[in-house]
């Protein structure tokens, strides 16, 4: 049984504290929350019946924890990974794992230093459809990759920002690149494979923030693919859809839904035994834009750690994918094709105040 700890309890933290707390996890289980915030420890406290704690390193030195969970605001993440790396426990962290390379850098060498694993939360992966998706790629399904797209058109009002003063900052978050379509921008690169260039622009059409709640992103990949990212938060009065589109000389599939969790199209040029029952199957659309990922994921975590199984988002895999939404905000702040590999020297996200 690998005994799971929280750091931060904000708003992601129900679902990892309902999953864990509620033995939904096989082979885990919730032993203690920390947050800064006290009212915030002790909601989930007594709601799981487990000690709180105010200070993290009160919990490590406490508690005997196994796996730490890091849910604090995305630009801190580094910080507190970093802090925590010594007690040589594993690390979860939340998406992005971090707002720049340098800080993602020093991540993975606390966390290599120590000896430990360090994930990094992509729950969207874990989807059924996207895990489809994947196979079909891997079998060779699509032939030669021409496109591939991903959409977030979601809503965020002026009131979601202004419920944290984190969000929507430049030092702690970033704009629907860095938060929200931080998932999708992974997908894409998990599937049409290694980006070239990218060149982007951004606008923050509907809302008061630093960074944009608005981007589009045309991309180039290595093996001669092109890409498009549409990314928004400023789409009202609610949701619309995440979705991804890979098309290839092969076949074409689109997952859509809120959450890039409902098939809408799975079309092959060479039908195979099954096909049907993949689009009857996993044509699902789930509740919450969270989607179902983060239960796959954990189970995921508890696999690699007990059983000594290849992480699918390691602290590289993490680094990686900020590399290219790094590349992405490089492109909007100077107007030019960005090359990927790159060092940042205009990108905003992450800067300091
Ligand atoms: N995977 C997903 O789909 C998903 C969804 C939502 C949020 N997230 C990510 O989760 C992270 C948190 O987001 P949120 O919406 O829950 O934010 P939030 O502001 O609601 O919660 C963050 C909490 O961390 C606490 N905190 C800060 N420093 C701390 C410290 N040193 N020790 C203990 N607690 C501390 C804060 O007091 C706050 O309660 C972000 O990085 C976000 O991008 C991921």
């Amino acid at each position: 049984m690998l005994r799971f700890a929280l750091v931060g309890c904000g708003r992601i933290s129900r679902r990892h504290a309902e999953l864990l707390g509620n033995g939904e996890i096989a082979r885990a289980k919730l032993v203690a929350v920390c947050d800064i915030i006290g009212d915030k420890a002790r909601q989930v406290a007594s709601r799981f019946g487990v000690p709180m704690f105010t200070d993290m390193h009160q919990m490590m030195r406490d508690v005997e924890i196994d796996v730490v969970v890091i849910l604090t605001e995305s630009g801190r993440h580094a910080a507190h990974a970093c802090a925590l790396a010594p007690y040589g426990k594993h690390i979860v962290v939340e998406k992005p794992m971090a707002l720049t390379l340098d800080d993602a850098d020093s991540m993975i060498r606390a966390c290599d230093i120590a000896g430990i694993k360090l994930f990094v939360v992509k729950q969207n992966r874990f989807n059924v459809p996207v895990v489809q998706l994947r196979m079909a790629l891997e079998r060779g399904r699509f032939g030669k990759l021409v496109m591939g797209t991903v959409r977030v058109r979601w809503s965020r009002d002026q009131a979601y920002y202004d419920q944290d003063p984190w969000r929507g900052t430049w030092s702690l978050d970033g704009g629907v690149l860095a938060n929200q379509a931080s998932h999708h921008v992974d997908l894409l690169e998990w599937m049409m494979g290694d980006v070239e260039s990218v060149f982007a622009m951004a606008t923050t059409a509907l809302v008061d923030i630093e960074s944009e709640d608005t981007a589009v992103v045309a991309l180039r990949f290595r093996n001669g693919a092109l890409g498009v990212i549409e990314a928004t938060t400023a789409v009202r009065p609610r949701d619309l859809e995440g979705s991804i589109t890979v098309l290839g000389e092969g076949g074409s599939v689109e997952i859509g839904g809120f959450a890039v969790n409902q098939l809408k199209h799975w079309q092959f040029v060479t039908q195979q035994p099954g096909d049907e029952e993949v689009v009857a199957k996993y044509s699902v659309n789930p509740p919450s834009v969270y989607g179902f990922g983060h239960q796959a994921y954990y189970e995921h975590v508890v696999d690699c750690i007990l059983n000594r199984r290849t992480q699918l988002v390691d602290g590289l895999q993490g680094r990686k994918s900020l590399e290219l939404i790094s590349a992405i905000y490089e492109s909007i702040e100077t107007g030019r094709e960005v090359q990927l590999r790159f060092s940042p020297r205009h990108c905003k996200l992450g800067a300091p105040k």
